[in-house]
């Protein structure tokens, strides 16, 4: 099910860290947020998501293309936004308030 992983998600959290610690680095637009989301993801999500974002995972759905609004409801609030139709009915995934300043990294990345 996690097919194509060359590298433990371990290493992307260090990645992730190492990166906030970068306090020379200037900030590099769109490929960065991207890459960050992408790492945020590696270390959060595809324990229950796919690695592929586009396909569905051990537990939870495809989510490749999904909104900003969507990532923040879902995520910081274990909600949905206004009219939007949710996937699935279940409600196995838990809220992360905590992951508040990585939802426009995420978003960057699944867009
Ligand atoms: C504990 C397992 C688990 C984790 C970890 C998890 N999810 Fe989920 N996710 C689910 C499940 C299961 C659903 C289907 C709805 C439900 O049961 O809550 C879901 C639904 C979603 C949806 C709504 C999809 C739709 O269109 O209805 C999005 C978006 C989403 N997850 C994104 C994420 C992101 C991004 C992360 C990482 C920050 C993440 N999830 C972490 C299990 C998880």
């Amino acid at each position: 099910m996690l097919g194509g992983v060359s590298s433990p998600p371990i290493l992307f959290a260090l990645l992730l860290v190492g990166h906030g610690g970068c306090a020379g680095c200037a900030r590099r637009g769109e490929a960065d947020a991207s890459a960050r989301g992408r790492a945020v993801y590696i270390s959060q999500c595809i324990s229950c998501h796919n690695l592929d974002p586009s396909l569905p995972g051990p537990l939870g759905p495809q989510v490749k293309g999904s909104s900003r609004a969507l990532l923040e409801a879902r995520i910081l609030r274990a909600e949905y936004p206004p009219g939007y139709t949710p996937t699935r009915t279940t409600r196995l995934m838990p809220a992360r308030p905590d992951l508040a300043p990585y939802i426009d990294d995420l978003a960057a990345f699944l867009q």
